[in-house]
């Protein structure tokens, strides 16, 4: 393990494969969903908190990045000008440094998520911004219930295929982790502004929370 917690040890396993097969899994709509979040976000320094590869960076236009990744071998791969090697939970830096944060894929990893939100709430400015992109199932037992044998079924193979079984099947279990947004976030220490859904029966969930 490496010290390093589940989330983190997947990823340095995967990290060249990790964007073609997002892209493969995802329909090629994974970008789109990045989007909607970023779209929402104002101008000025951004952080992408869990950044990885930087797969969203092109989107980011031309706020000032900082991209923050616990595994070296994922920010490695990031074209950002400023990374930093680091845990969302532990964020090394300044109080209301940021306009924005954004963090995609990244919460099913995190050891605290209160932490996490914490942490963002600090080194937001007052009014800043933060979107978050995630994975989960579908609202209602009956499309979660056809939408976890579906990914019972699908991620595995597609794992097995570029010799990831072990990660993808990791993937699978981790879509039943969380809470869905609405409680992950609600009464938390940023005020949420906007919940939305995206992807097949909506297993894909956008959240914008403020600082106030
Ligand atoms: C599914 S990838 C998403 C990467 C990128 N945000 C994207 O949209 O492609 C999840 C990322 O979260 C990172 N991660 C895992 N644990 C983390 C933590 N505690 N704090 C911040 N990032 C973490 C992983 O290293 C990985 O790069």
């Amino acid at each position: 393990m490496n010290g390093r917690v589940p989330g983190q040890e997947v990823f340095s396993g995967i990290a060249r494969r990790y964007d073609t097969l997002n892209r493969i899994l995802s329909f090629g709509r994974e970008q789109a969903w990045r989007r909607s979040g970023i779209d929402r976000l104002p101008p000025g320094k951004l952080l992408d908190l869990g950044a990885g590869t930087g797969a969203a960076l092109a989107a980011f236009g031309d706020r000032r990045v900082v991209a923050l990744d616990p595994v070296p071998e994922m920010l490695a791969l990031n074209p950002a000008s400023v990374r930093v090697v680091a845990v969302g939970e532990e964020l090394p830096f300044a109080d209301g440094s940021f306009d924005s944060v954004f963090s995609a894929y990244v919460f099913r990893n995190l050891t605290s998520i209160p932490d996490t939100l914490r942490e963002i709430g600090r080194v937001l400015r007052p009014g800043g911004k933060a979107t978050v992109i995630g994975l989960g199932r579908p609202r209602g037992s009956l499309a979660a219930s056809v939408h976890r044998a579906g990914t019972a079924l699908v991620l595995p193979l597609a794992g097995a295929a570029v010799g990831a079984r072990r990660e993808y099947t990791y993937l699978h279990h981790s879509l039943d982790k969380l809470p869905p947004p609405e409680e992950l976030f609600g009464g938390g220490p940023l005020q949420v502004e906007d919940i939305w859904r995206m992807g097949p029966l909506g297993f894909v969930y956008g959240a914008l929370l403020v600082k106030r």
